[in-house]
Parts: C-alpha cells; sequence; structure tokens
C-alpha cells in the first residue's frame, strides 16, 4: 500500500482527543488528510477539545468536536454523533473511513487486586473502557458498512494487555479484553484494518494520576523514577510513531504493535 493512501478525502473519529495521546493523535493525523475531509473529535470536556480541533484545522480538514460521556452514551447517541458529523455527505464519498479508539481510564488504584470487591465500580470502569468501546465501534463499523473495505480501525492500547502489572488489575484485564475483542474482529474481517497500538510510557495526565493514587508502592516507584528521569515519552512522539505504523500498513490484522518495536 502507498504511503500516501490517506491523501483523499477521509473520515475520521477519535475518542478521549480533548487531552494527552488522544490530541497529539488528532494533530498528527490531521497533517496527513486529504482535502474534503472530516475529522470527529470525542471527550468531556469542550474548551480542551476546541483546543484540539484548533490544532487540527485547516483548508483540507473541517474538524467537529463533540463533548460526549461515552461511559454512558447511548447506542443511538452514538450513531447520532457519527451520522451529524457527516455533515450531509455520504459515506462513499469518502476514500477511507478511521476510528481510533483512544479513550480509557486507569480504575481503582486504591484496592489491592487479592481485596477486589466493588462490581459495579468494577461494571462502570469495563462500561467506559470496553463495552462502549465496542459498542462505539458497532455504530462506526454500521454507518460505514457499504465501504467496510476502506475502515481502518486504531485500538490505542498497552503493555498492561499482555504483560500483567502489580497494581493495575483494573486497567490490564480491560486492555486485554478489549484488545482480543479488535483481534477477533480483524480474524473475522479481513479487509479491516485493525491496528493494536501501544504507545508506550507517555508523559500525560494518567501518569500523574498513578503516582498520586496507586497504594502499590513498586508502582509507585517505576513511575516516579520514569518521570524524575526524563524518560517518559512526549504525546507528540509517540503519535508520530502511531501514524508511522499505519502509513507503513505493514501490521497484520489485528496485530499488538508497541512504540518500541523494531521497525
Ligand atoms: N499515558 C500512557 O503512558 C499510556 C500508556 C499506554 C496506553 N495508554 C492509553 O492511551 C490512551 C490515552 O491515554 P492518555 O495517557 O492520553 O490519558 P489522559 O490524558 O487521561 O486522556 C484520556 C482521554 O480520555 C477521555 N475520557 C476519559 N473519560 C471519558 C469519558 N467518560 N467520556 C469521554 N471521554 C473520556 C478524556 O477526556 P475528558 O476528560 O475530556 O472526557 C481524555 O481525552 C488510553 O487508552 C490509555 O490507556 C496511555
Amino acid at each position: 500500500m502507498a504511503s500516501n493512501y490517506l491523501s483523499g478525502a477521509s473520515f475520521c473519529v477519535i475518542s478521549g482527543a480533548s487531552q494527552g495521546i488522544g490530541r497529539a493523535i488528532a494533530a498528527e493525523l490531521s497533517k496527513n488528510l486529504g482535502p474534503k475531509s472530516i475529522m470527529l473529535l470525542l471527550a468531556r470536556n469542550k474548551d480542551e477539545l476546541a483546543t484540539t480541533a484548533k490544532l487540527c484545522e485547516s483548508d483540507d480538514v473541517k474538524v467537529i468536536s463533540k463533548s460526549i460521556d461515552l461511559a454512558s452514551a447511548s447506542e443511538k447517541q452514538m450513531n447520532d454523533v457519527i451520522v451529524e458529523a457527516l455533515s450531509g455527505r455520504k459515506v462513499t464519498d469518502f476514500e477511507n473511513s478511521l476510528i481510533f479508539h483512544n479513550v480509557g481510564s486507569l480504575g481503582n488504584l486504591s484496592v489491592e487486586t487479592s481485596r477486589m470487591e466493588d462490581i459495579n465500580e468494577l461494571r462502570e470502569y469495563f462500561d467506559l473502557n470496553v463495552f462502549k468501546v465496542i459498542s462505539l465501534n458497532t455504530q462506526f463499523l454500521k454507518i460505514f458498512e457499504s465501504i467496510e473495505d476502506r475502515v481502518i480501525i486504531v485500538n490505542i492500547t498497552s503493555l498492561c494487555a499482555i504483560k500483567p502489572m502489580s497494581g493495575m488489575a483494573y486497567y490490564c484485564s480491560g486492555k486485554a479484553a478489549r484488545e482480543m475483542y479488535f483481534k477477533v474482529l480483524a480474524e473475522e474481517k479481513k479487509h479491516i484494518r485493525v491496528l493494536n497500538y501501544a504507545p508506550g510510557p507517555v508523559e500525560t495526565a494518567m501518569i500523574d494520576y498513578i503516582i498520586d493514587k496507586t497504594v502499590n508502592l513498586n508502582l509507585k516507584d517505576v513511575f516516579t523514577s520514569f518521570k524524575n528521569q526524563g524518560t517518559l515519552l512526549k504525546p507528540e512522539m509517540t503519535a508520530k510513531k502511531c501514524m508511522k505504523v499505519l502509513l507503513s500498513a505493514k501490521f497484520t490484522p489485528g496485530e499488538h504493535v508497541d512504540y518500541f518495536d523494531d521497525e
């Protein structure tokens, strides 16, 4: 596949686009899009979404931001935001349709794995990080059904999806379930390009949240030293790598590709 396969009109959805990795991916993606492209940015914080939108807008790219709580949005609401963002254009007007499932949270870091018993809290965690991700993906696939072979799906995953990390049972189990859903989808729909991209340890609010909230001293130490030694990646670095992997199109369907993997 040519490295400029996004040079035509693309329709792109990015969840969790109000800050961190999602914002950087949106900005990087926008540079690669051709004329008459549309980007739909989703998250709750309207003002921060507007800041991301400014980074992405150009003569070629129309940006639509929608404040939405993806933990509770209904399937109809998800369908409606995508259809509205199409702005009256037909799905066949687009040479590619992309969705980046970047939204994510860490879960309760103050409970030890051997003491997890608040099932409602765990269910809420899985709602945002797994079930609603699947729902949004399904709405997207239904809308773009007639051009399914032009669909590209990127799940922002983590090393934690494939390697246990002490003190992060919510996060690891959620990421593992979410990644496996996308792997099964890729297995069934070989004509859809599905990438599970693990961004590496990135300097975002998530890292500060871990250091602040975890009861696991080892986890706290690991991330505190990452932060103090300046070894965390900048969101822009991992966003660039993600786009490079995507544009090279060398990944196998559903493959887990990490920032640190050799090219
Ligand atoms: N940072 C890392 O080191 C790292 C490493 C591996 C993987 N990842 C993954 O990368 C992705 C982005 O992480 P990040 O570090 O950039 O985290 P972040 O800075 O905390 O950003 C999370 C994003 O998700 C959105 N979000 C959270 N809850 C939401 C909700 N209920 N409804 C809609 N949007 C919601 C947030 O926006 P609002 O608050 O405005 O809603 C925000 O835009 C996540 O999937 C994460 O697991 C991160």
